[in-house]
């Protein structure tokens, strides 16, 4: 019996068979090429050191409308918008002087052509140069990306119009919220406090002798304490009144010490409450995506510990929400079902911020940086469409 080796053989790499036959004639290698030249399907354009047009395929008339034996001959301009001649023949002389001898025309942009018509278009171009009997070739490889770029563009207007949707719905949910908050707690709260006080006046005022319509009352007042209560939980949990009426600090601290009642988890916030005199649109988003992280934590951490931290630099907000659960792959797929961190990188990217998620077996740490609008700021607008400013690095540390 023969054991296989445990350790990798090593095979020599194959070598190229004998050729049959010699290498290919001059005249035979030439109408190859020739043939490649104009069946490819990009078109491709050699001229000379005068900058005239030698060689002309077939892609390259179907792209700008001329006949090749109308080009050969010609000076390349006719192909290039009047406004870039200049800058056109100062590139392609700098590159035949000093460059490689292959490489992208633009690195970092499209350049322009122009067909027959006159209709320009964008080109993604590639040049080489060679030299022959004392005369230098270019060639150049050109690519028609007009739809290449409008894709772009409509995938980019149609980012920008699902953010301002998105931002808009948020607003809308917030206004919504408030409003429903509200009324739970003025006209519902209000109505409930006032049949509290009625029942109680009844059960004082009662004749003595009725025991059973005593003891009717006692457990109405019993049920609406309860009522009482669940009105106020469910409108603070809608949004708590606070945030409008005594601002971001007081929500903070009764967001973060409700969510250690009802979690069990001790929670701690550090915050700097002179950096929390921010603009509606900021309190709001930092209020809900402290609610996310500490929802989060409740949900999935089994954690025993939560820290909220805010502090303020200069004109930048950092918020750091940390636990010390069992963390998450938070590189991984989203859940399909799952939109909280989702909602949450909006809200930030809305502000012109980042998010910056950390995840290991011994906890989470979200951090958020937000630029704080200048007093000569107009509000960021839905979109978040305008120019993003840019933003420091979150630096990575250990959950
Ligand atoms: N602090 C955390 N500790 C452990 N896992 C977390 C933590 N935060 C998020 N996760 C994981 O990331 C997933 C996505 O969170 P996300 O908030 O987006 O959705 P969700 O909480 O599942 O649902 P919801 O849409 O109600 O927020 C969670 O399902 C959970 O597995
Ligand atoms: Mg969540």
């Amino acid at each position: 019996m023969r054991l296989a080796p445990s350790f990798p053989v090593r095979r020599p790499l194959p070598t190229m068979p004998v050729p049959a036959s010699a290498p290919l004639s001059h005249a035979l290698a030439t109408a190859i090429a020739a043939s490649a030249i104009d069946s490819a399907m990009d078109a491709i354009i050699t001229i000379d050191d005068e900058q005239r047009v030698v060689l002309f395929n077939a892609a390259a008339e179907a792209m700008f409308g001329w006949s090749r034996t109308e080009v050969v001959g010609a000076p390349l301009s006719v192909l290039i918008p009047q406004r870039f001649h200049g800058s056109h023949a100062v590139a392609v002389g700098h590159f035949g002087a000093a460059g490689p001898t292959r490489r992208r025309m633009a690195q970092d942009r499209i350049v322009t052509g122009q067909r027959r018509c006159g209709e320009e278009f964008p080109i993604d171009a590639s040049i080489s140069h060679l030299t022959h009997e004392g005369r230098r070739y270019f060639t150049v490889i050109l690519r028609d990306v007009t739809l290449r770029l409008r894709a772009i563009e409509d995938l980019t207007r149609s980012r920008a119009e699902t953010k301002a949707l998105a931002a808009a719905a948020q607003d809308a949910l917030e206004h919504e919220k408030r409003r429903i908050a509200r009324e739970l707690h003025d006209e519902l709260g209000q109505s409930l406090t006032m049949l509290t006080m009625d029942v109680a006046w009844c059960k004082a005022h009662l004749p003595a002798g009725y025991a059973a319509v005593s003891a009717h009352f006692a457990r109405m007042e019993d049920l609406l304490k309860t009522t009482v209560a669940a009105t106020r939980r469910i409108a603070s949990d809608l949004r708590p009144l606070m945030l409008d009426d005594l601002g971001l600090a007081p929500a903070l601290e009764w967001l973060v010490e409700t969510m250690a009642q009802r979690s069990g988890i001790e929670c701690t916030l550090h915050m700097d409450e002179a950096a929390l005199d921010l603009p509606q649109m900021h309190s709001t988003a930092l209020f809900r995506i402290v609610q996310e992280a500490l929802t989060n934590i409740a949900k999935h951490a089994r954690a025993t510990e939560a820290t909220v931290e805010i502090a303020r630099d200069a004109d930048r907000l950092r918020i750091v929400v940390r636990d010390n659960g069992v963390g998450f792959d938070a590189a991984g797929p989203r859940k399909p079902a799952s939109f909280g961190l989702l909602g949450l990188r909006e809200r930030v990217s809305l502000l012109r911020g980042e998010v910056c998620i950390d995840s290991t077996d011994r906890g989470t740490r979200v951090a958020i940086d937000l630029p704080l609008p200048r007093d000569d700021d107009a509000a960021p607008e839905h979109a978040g469409a305008g120019a993003a400013t840019p933003v420091k690095p979150i630096p990575r540390e250990a959950p």
